[in-house]
């Protein structure tokens, strides 16, 4: 696509609410509140705070320091600024790849959610106790179709959206819901803090114990920052290439990643109360959001009407997620192959739903989809959080750090010198040291373990 006829968001809020958009998500509701309760709580939350802000803000600059410049899809953005003739456009091709892979088992818990959302409207949870309210968790997604129906719908509902473009699709949506999102998180927060287990889920939650910390809580809390930011993969790039020349960058990214932690912890505030109040096991995965919620709900006068918001916003902060994924496979077939935008959403959808139906049928109970001892759900999750995106933000921090021209990378992050150039210096030098040998030492470190 030639550039004047690529579009951008409108304003500097619109950046801010799409890439929010973007990062908030299951990232943020469901797999935070996992992966805290497997790696030891306040420890994992510590070293997620760090890395969120330390690593995280000078990777989501990077993303859209090479999507502004290149103004271009993950694939054509390392052809134009790297120029021909080398390696770097096969990290854009990863990045496409992994929103693919993303997408496939993102759009399982997706379907969950719109399972949940109509299971709220039809008041299911009302008098249940805990035992019936976990096992319609798993008569949920061990029904013979309803999961895969909710998959297929919610992959509908995201083509629909991305076919129609940025500023229309994505950007209008956004900006409405995200901060409905927020305000339903601290409602929520309240209530759960007044819950018996409070004080223990808070203790379990902000208290750490260095002694847990090893390889695998940093890779971990490295992998889910990343996730939880959409950043390793292109995501960002994609939007990035959206982003008009006067907007300033660097201050997007820190308000998304400030908002983004903000909703992560919020979560953690509502879930560890309640799952120690309920007597649910912190670290119960994946049913842990799915069944501590209704049980808060329970407890709420309004509960109903809470119960319904909270899955409406849900979908939709996940709906703002799988936008985001799907235009990275989008933008990339658009540009690449030349194809339609409607002809490449529901080309994307199509392939993906493939692969997202073998990981949802493989979260059945007794389901041969298994990869050696693990679910094909599992597998796609761990191979890009604690693989792919690291490998990618490593090489895309790199590659802003040492590849493309210092004067090239100020004139981004200044906005070709409007802008204060010395804290973007300290910026630039923090993506191209400490970014790389932290990403490298985690991910070493991990490989090591094992
Ligand atoms: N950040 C999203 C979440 O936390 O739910 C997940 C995600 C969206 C990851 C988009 C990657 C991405 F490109």
């Amino acid at each position: 696509m030639s550039e004047h006829k690529r579009e951008n968001f409108s304003s500097k809020l619109g950046i801010i609410v799409a890439t929010a958009g973007s990062a908030l998500g299951l990232g943020n509701i469901y797999r935070f509140p996992c992966e805290a309760g497997a790696n030891g709580g306040g420890a994992f939350l510590i070293v997620y705070l760090c890395l969120a802000l330390l690593i995280g803000t000078p990777l989501m600059i990077s993303e859209f320091v090479i999507g502004r410049r290149s103004r271009s899809n993950p694939v054509g953005a390392f052809r134009r600024l790297a120029g021909k003739k080398n390696a770097w456009p096969v990290v854009g091709y990863m990045g496409v790849l992994c929103a693919f892979l993303i997408l496939a088992f993102y759009t399982t818990v997706a379907g969950w959610t719109l399972g949940y959302l109509a299971k709220s409207v039809l008041n299911h949870f009302a008098g249940q106790d805990l035992p019936q309210i976990q096992q319609q968790f798993v008569d949920f997604t061990n029904h013979q179709w309803w999961p895969i129906v909710c998959q297929l719908v919610f992959l509908a509902l995201t083509a629909l959206v991305v076919a129609r473009g940025v500023k229309d699709g994505i950007e209008k949506w956004s900006k409405v819901l995200m901060p409905l999102l927020l305000v339903i998180m601290f409602v929520l927060c309240v209530k759960s803090l007044t819950l018996s287990g409070a004080g223990e889920g808070l203790r379990f939650f902000f208290n750490p114990d260095f002694s847990k910390i090893n390889g695998r809580v940093l890779i971990s809390a490295l992998g889910q920052s990343f996730f939880s930011l959409s950043i390793g993969m292109g995501a960002l790039i994609t939007y990035g290439s959206y982003i008009g020349k006067n907007d300033n960058m660097a201050s997007s990214a820190l308000g998304v990643v400030l908002a983004d932690t903000l909703v992560a912890v919020l979560a953690g505030i509502v879930i560890f109360p309640a799952a120690f109040t309920f007597g649910i096991q912190p670290e119960a995965g994946a049913s842990l959001a799915f069944t501590t919620l209704p049980m808060v709900f329970q407890q709420m006068s309004g509960g109903y009407v809470f119960c319904l918001m909270f899955f409406l916003l849900l979908v939709i902060a996940t709906l703002t997620s799988t936008i985001s994924l799907l235009e990275v496979i989008v933008a990339a077939f658009t540009e690449e192959l030349q194809l339609s935008r409607p002809k490449s959403a529901w080309i994307g959808a199509a392939a993906t739903a493939v692969i997202g139906v073998l990981a949802t049928l493989s979260f059945r109970t007794g389901s041969p989809l298994h990869i050696g001892s693990s679910t094909v759900f599992d597998l796609l999750d761990h191979v890009t959080a604690l693989y792919i995106m690291p490998i990618g933000g490593l090489l895309i921090v790199i590659f802003v750090g040492w590849r493309m021209k210092k004067a090239d990378v100020m004139d981004e992050l200044t906005n070709n010198g409007k802008l204060r150039a010395g804290i973007r210096n300290a910026i630039r030098l923090i993506i191209r040291y400490l970014a790389p040998v932290a990403i490298a030492v985690i991910f070493i470190s991990q490989l090591i373990g094992k």
